[in-house]
């Protein structure tokens, strides 16, 4: 496994279960994986009045019909099961007033499913899940970077990675591979990521020659606290919070008459974001209102929002309102997978943020993410073990290491060269403002300009610290190499794409086309440079049809 957060330990957990001989590769310890900041919750049909049918609709028209079908179908219908099997290792949710698991309303959801651990849903999970890792004996190595994954005959064979506290390179050799690092948020100023979601699983993935699939299509999270990325969950706008401009109205009325606040989260977001562009905002953000809710139902369901708005924003969501905007929240796309995690290549797999199953095409439905870790999670712990039972171990050359180990030698040695944070604040900036919420050709083709620039000189910078031991900014450097090349392909995404659809809004094409482009992108790597290709996408159940709220 490589990655600790919730779908990397719960195909860990899985694969064990099954007898194997299972490691963890993670560049930080398992329980501060990005994972544990998941606030608002995770959704599943749980009760006769709900059904997976309709969790599917929600789920298929959230990702304006992007999403394949038959992937949601599985993850839909197994929601409620893996949920309980989670409450069994111990996950405390909320309960009603009737001792079931408590379920609040989300955005674009037809029905109050999503279930939840007060405001602290994935904190909750993820410690739980370290425990069953714990009791399987899953050895990890924790703080160890993967450089590579090492292909050879065209199967996975395992990889090579460097051991953060001595700067050692080593050889993991493994029937099987899963990767799971989750997102790539670091790409952005704004995110509501940890330091860590810096795509390294998706960078890899590209360099073992696979593809990404639709890496347009990114996702702005409508509610992250002023001037920082902190997320103020979904789940206040749930329990019945409001957003209003600086004439105090409550403009989603105007954008989505039906379920304002509660629409999906491009259709929030892009409102907030003409509201800001047009003078409505207040100091560049909105208002989340939460006053009428009450202190009682403040502190007792969304403490956390509470104590991170007076901590970071000096402000009460009790007596005032809290100042939000748009940010940068999840990626929909990642490492093109089946519904089992299987990718190209035989014996790598892959799940969670880092893979594109796709269960959220064009945008992601709030609470569905959390969903996705366990179901495919489990799923890929599944496929890789089987895999493994049937196959060889073949330990791959030592003059993979040696590579490896010069690679990493030429950049200590580097003595002349531009600092990566220069470049790293370039990439940042081109990314939000050339490829943020609305999009359009001159745009996406300065910051496709910008970020070709920095890759080329991304090669020649040098760092300060040389030494072996902690390099954190060797770390950076690998790291920023990867996300120039997610940016990359993020933008070649967005310029190709000429419509609208979900997260993705080109102001020169504001109409979904699906005659031309329901389709899925794929990105490949090859000799440096970046190719697009497409592929179909499932369509069962549900034709699509135009997106209102
Ligand atoms: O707003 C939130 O609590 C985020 C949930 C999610 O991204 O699924």
């Amino acid at each position: 496994m490589v990655g600790a957060g919730l779908a990397g330990m719960r195909a860990a957990i899985e694969a064990a279960r099954s007898g194997l001989d299972v490691a963890i590769v993670s560049k930080i310890y398992p329980v501060r994986s990005h994972s544990v900041a998941a606030q608002g919750g995770i959704n599943a049909a749980m009760k006769a009045t709900d059904s997976w049918e309709a969790h599917m609709f929600d789920t298929v028209k959230g990702s304006d019909y992007l999403g394949d079908q038959d992937a949601i179908e599985v993850m839909c219908r197994q929601a409620p099961s893996d949920i309980l099997e989670l409450e069994k290792m111990g996950a405390v949710f909320s309960r009603d007033s009737e001792g079931n698991i408590a379920q609040r309303p989300f955005g674009g959801a037809g029905y109050p499913r999503t279930c939840y651990l007060a405001d602290r849903t994935g904190h909750g999970m993820l410690h739980v899940m370290y425990e069953q890792l714990l009791k399987h004996g899953v050895f990890i190595y924790d703080e160890w970077h993967v450089l590579k994954l090492v292909v050879e005959d065209g199967s996975a064979r395992g990889l090579i990675a460097i051991e953060l506290d001595t700067g050692k390179l080593h050889r993991l050799h493994s029937k099987s591979v899963i990767i799971a690092t989750g997102g790539y948020g670091r790409v952005y100023r704004t995110t509501t990521n940890a330091l860590s979601s810096t795509g390294d699983g998706m960078g890899l993935a590209l360099d073992a020659g696979l593809a990404l699939m639709d890496m347009e299509f990114v996702q702005f999270h409508p509610t992250v606290l002023a001037r920082t990325g902190i997320l103020m969950t979904e789940g206040a706008r749930g329990e019945g919070g409001f957003l209003l401009n600086s004439k105090g109205e409550r403009f989603m009325e105007k954008y989505a008459p039906k379920v304002k606040e509660l629409a999906s989260r491009d259709v929030v977001s892009r409102a907030e974001q003409t509201e800001i562009e047009e003078g409505r905002g207040v100091d560049g953000c909105v208002l989340l209102d939460l006053r009428h809710l009450g202190a009682e139902k403040i502190k007792s369901k969304l403490s956390q929002i509470r104590a991170l708005a007076i901590d970071f924003a000096g402000v009460d969501p009790v007596t005032s309102p809290v100042p939000v905007k748009p940010g940068h929240h999840y990626s929909m796309g990642g490492i093109a997978t089946d519904k089992d995690g299987r990718t190209a290549i035989p014996g790598l797999f892959t799940a969670g943020e880092s893979a594109c199953v796709s269960v959220h095409g064009a945008n992601r439905l709030g609470g569905n993410s959390l969903l996705e870790t366990i179901v495919f999670g489990r799923r890929a712990g599944t496929s890789a073990s089987e895999y493994c039972k049937t196959t060889e171990a073949k330990p791959f050359p030592e003059s993979a290491l040696k590579d490896a180990c010069h690679s990493v030698a030429t950049i200590l040695k580097r003595e002349e060269g531009e600092s990566i944070f220069a470049i790293k604040k370039g990439m940042n900036d081109a990314m939000e403002d050339f490829c943020g919420i609305f999009r359009n050709k001159d745009r996406l083709a300065k910051g496709y300009e910008k970020i070709k620039e920095l890759r080329e000189r991304y090669k020649k910078a040098a760092l300060v610290d040389r030494s072996d031991y902690f390099n954190n900014e060797l770390l950076h450097y690998l790291e920023l190499g990867q996300m120039l090349d997610i940016s990359e392909c993020i933008l070649l995404g967005a310029m190709n794409r000429e419509e609208s659809r979900g997260s993705h809004f080109r102001t020169d094409f504001p109409k979904r086309d699906d005659e031309k482009w329901l389709k899925h992108t794929l990105a490949f790597k090859e000799n440096g440079e970046f190719r697009l290709d497409y592929r179909d996408v499932s369509v069962t159940k549900f034709k699509p049809e135009e997106r209102k709220y």
